[in-house]
């Protein structure tokens, strides 16, 4: 995809984004007309998570009409997409990552669009509509926050500042218990927001120097892996074998500090 079609994509994603943002900001502060349902065990959806993703589904099939989208409450629609081609262009939606906080009144979930294509992830828009931060970016497209351009904190070690750790249920409880005691004993300090998607453009940003989770879906950590590479930092290969559709460990940081992330997950079962 050439320079200027992708920055096209990126204007146009991170207009999609706000609109969401802005309809899920709504809901957020009429949060108790709120009907919520239970998916599973610490797992809730709201009509606000469904309306949304529907509002972002409706503006990504009017931009870009066939193109398949894997929705966290919507599903694949890759089996009716034009778009058969496993290397074409393939958005992955997250209308409110944090769902838990949002529901609790807690400013810590956001929006998060991503769009994968030959090369692995391409382009990540995250957009926090209570800071009214938006976070841009991709591998070959930099980072930016609000137009700005951000960089991954290039840590020396655990002790410069605090490593976000999502838990995820889909894991033994064991082996994020082992990261958390590895982290701590290594002198370093963990922080657990509830959303995954906004920790890792805060990974981006520098203001964590790590984020590791045992399994992430892909909604939940691909537009936030593609900011983490585009403000220069490394990532594990969420994309690797079949994570697109089944998920994966997520483990992001700057460069300097990676074997010591990657450590943290020493010995732990294949999750790649
Ligand atoms: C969750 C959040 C959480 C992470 C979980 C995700 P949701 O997404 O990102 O931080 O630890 O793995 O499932 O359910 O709020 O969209
Ligand atoms: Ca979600």
């Amino acid at each position: 995809m050439n320079p200027a079609e992708l920055s096209r994509r990126l204007a146009a994603t991170e207009q999609i984004a706000r609109e969401a943002g802005t309809l899920a900001r709504t809901w957020f502060d009429n949060r108790d007309r709120l009907s919520i349902e239970t998916k599973g065990p610490q797992d809730l959806v709201s009509e606000a998570d469904r309306a949304v993703e529907a509002l972002i589904r409706e503006r990504l099939a009017a931009a870009f009409p066939g193109e398949r989208v894997i929705g966290e409450e919507g599903g694949d629609d890759g089996a009716e997409s034009a778009w058969t081609d496993a290397a074409g262009p393939i958005w992955i939606v997250d209308p409110i990552d944090g769902t838990q906080c949002f529901l609790s009144g807690i400013p810590s979930w956001c929006v998060s669009i991503g769009m994968t294509g030959e090369t692995g992830m391409v382009l990540g828009v995250i957009h926090d509509a209570v800071m009214d931060e938006t976070f841009t970016g991709g591998p070959s497209l930099g980072a930016f926050c609000n137009g700005h351009p951000i960089r991954v904190h290039e840590a020396s070690g655990f002790g410069d500042g605090m490593v976000e750790v999502g838990v995820s249920l889909r894991r033994p409880i064991d082996e994020t218990l082992a990261v958390l005691e590895r982290l701590l004993r290594a002198g370093g300090i963990y922080h657990r927001s509830g959303s995954g998607a906004l920790s890792l453009a805060y990974v981006a940003a520098g203001r964590y120097i790590g984020y590791y989770e045992d399994h992430m879906n892909t909604w939940d950590s691909c537009a936030g892996v593609a900011l983490v590479q585009g403000a220069g930092g490394w990532c594990s290969d969420i994309l690797a074998g079949d994570g697109l559709t089944r998920g994966a460990r997520v483990i992001a940081s700057g460069r300097s500090l990676a074997p010591a992330m990657r450590a943290l997950a020493k010995g732990l079962g294949e999750n790649r």
